[in-house]
């Protein structure tokens, strides 16, 4: 039979590479739950409508990257794996009637992504994010939060990037910008990429952010150059409060967001050791309109996603992946009949401990090897004599050392002063 393998941009994460994925969103968990975050949990398929009408028709997720299909269901509803979190939050924030009766809310989570890009290294088609969204505060210093908490990651994780931000005003000040990048484009047609010919009537405001068309775009419009008053004291505040709270960051006129929904502040976290393509670790900014764009109240919100292979891979990058968790405590060893070995197994998984024992009654020499090949720490030994005995040998597997005898109910006593 041929064999099946994965489809391309999407990975298997098998022990270490798993593991390492769920350290990453411990810490992450860990430090939003001190900020009073709740987690949300939300569906990985939803109606394609959704994501027309937040992510944007004109974004390249829309345009080129959803997985879409039709549900069979009586209204072939078209459906979409989502490509990233923040218009199901907004959805089911607003489903939930949290906008009537509860609208301040901070909410965080964390899973599987899909975007049908070319895979790469950094890039994959199924991706994993971590995400937090603020609702119903339309203050700086909630901005100035949000990026406050990926700064204390950073410490926790040891990870470095360069943090980049822009404000891209709002519906009262952005047309005028939108129409001076339009003009802009216009003027230099001739030197402007394929794809930027083609976004300039659609959505010119993505010209900045163009890979190809880099040095041209350096002269083009500033967005900080069009805002109205109110938009130029929320970003002067935000900054002065990124300042207070020793936050470096460099301002990056050219920083829109592939995304629409945004509003004010945009913001990003360039790894420094990653090659440039796949270097963005995550980013987020403020969108005041969305709730609204899906039927929701005027509710301000603002909020963040990290891509937790991209934080892996620049972890890596600096020489600082995470350690694997230590594998297992014990390894039971048992020639004394399956019984002893099994109480024994149970008494100390009740203690706490991670232990494993082979079941197939294999040679003392072959359990011996297994017991090597878990990685275990220790192997704990039962045989005919040990069991008549009412003991268990102990032997450190990593140190070496002669194995030593210890009364069997001694062992979980034992456990907790070799491995602490
Ligand atoms: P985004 O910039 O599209 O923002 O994605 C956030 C992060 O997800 C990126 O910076 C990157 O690290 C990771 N990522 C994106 N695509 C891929 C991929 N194909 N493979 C690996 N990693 C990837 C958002 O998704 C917004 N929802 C963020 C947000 C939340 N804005 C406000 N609230």
């Amino acid at each position: 039979m041929p064999q099946l393998t994965r489809l391309r941009g999407f990975q298997d994460q098998i022990g270490p590479s798993a593991e390492a994925l769920s350290y990453v969103e411990s810490a992450f968990r860990s430090i939003v739950e001190l900020h009073g975050f709740r987690e949300i949990r939300i569906p990985i398929l939803e109606r394609v409508e959704l994501y027309q009408r937040s992510s944007g028709e004109t974004s390249d997720i829309v345009e080129k990257q959803m997985y879409v299909f039709a549900d069979r269901d009586e209204a072939e509803t078209i459906v979409a794996l989502r490509p990233e979190g923040t218009p199901g939050v907004v959805r089911a924030y607003i489903e939930a009637g949290l906008d009537r009766s509860d609208p301040e809310q901070r909410l965080y989570y964390s899973g599987p992504m899909f975007r049908r890009e070319r895979p790469q290294k950094g890039r994959y088609r199924q991706f994993y994010q971590f995400g937090i969204e603020v609702f119903g505060r339309a203050d700086a210093a909630c901005d100035a939060e949000v990026i406050l908490i990926i700064d204390e990651l950073r410490r926790k994780l040891g990870l470095e990037f360069r943090f980049e931000i822009n404000s891209i005003g709002d519906g009262n000040c952005r047309p005028q910008f939108r129409e001076a990048v339009y003009n802009f484009g216009k003027a230099h047609y001739d030197q402007l990429c394929a794809d930027c010919k083609n976004r300039l009537e659609r959505n010119p405001i993505r010209l900045l952010d163009c890979k190809t068309d880099v040095a041209l775009m350096a002269d083009a419009p500033k967005s900080a150059d069009y805002l109205c008053d109110p938009c130029k004291k929320h970003f002067g505040q935000v900054k002065d409060l990124l300042k207070a709270g020793g936050v470096e960051y460099v301002e990056n006129p050219r920083l829109v967001r592939g995304l629409d929904y945004y509003t004010r502040t945009t913001f990003e976290y360039v790894g420094t050791g990653l090659e440039s393509a796949q270097n963005a670790l995550g980013g987020g900014g403020r969108y005041d309109g969305l709730v609204a764009a899906l039927g929701g109240p005027d509710t301000p919100a603002v909020g963040l996603a990290l891509g937790i292979e991209r934080i892996l891979l620049a972890l890596e990058a600096e020489g600082a992946t995470p350690a694997s968790p230590a594998p297992l405590d014990a390894f039971v060893v048992d020639f004394a009949g399956g019984e002893a070995a099994r109480d024994l197994t149970a008494a100390i998984r009740r203690a706490g401990f991670r232990v494993d024992r082979s079941f197939d009654g294999r040679s003392p020499k072959a359990q011996f090897k297994a017991a090597d090949r878990s990685g275990a720490r220790l192997a704990i030994v039962i045989g005919p004599d040990e069991r008549a005995a009412g003991t268990v040998g102990v032997k450190d597997l990593h140190e070496g050392g002669d194995q030593e005898t210890i009364p069997v109910e001694k062992i979980v006593d034992d456990l907790h002063r070799r491995l602490g």
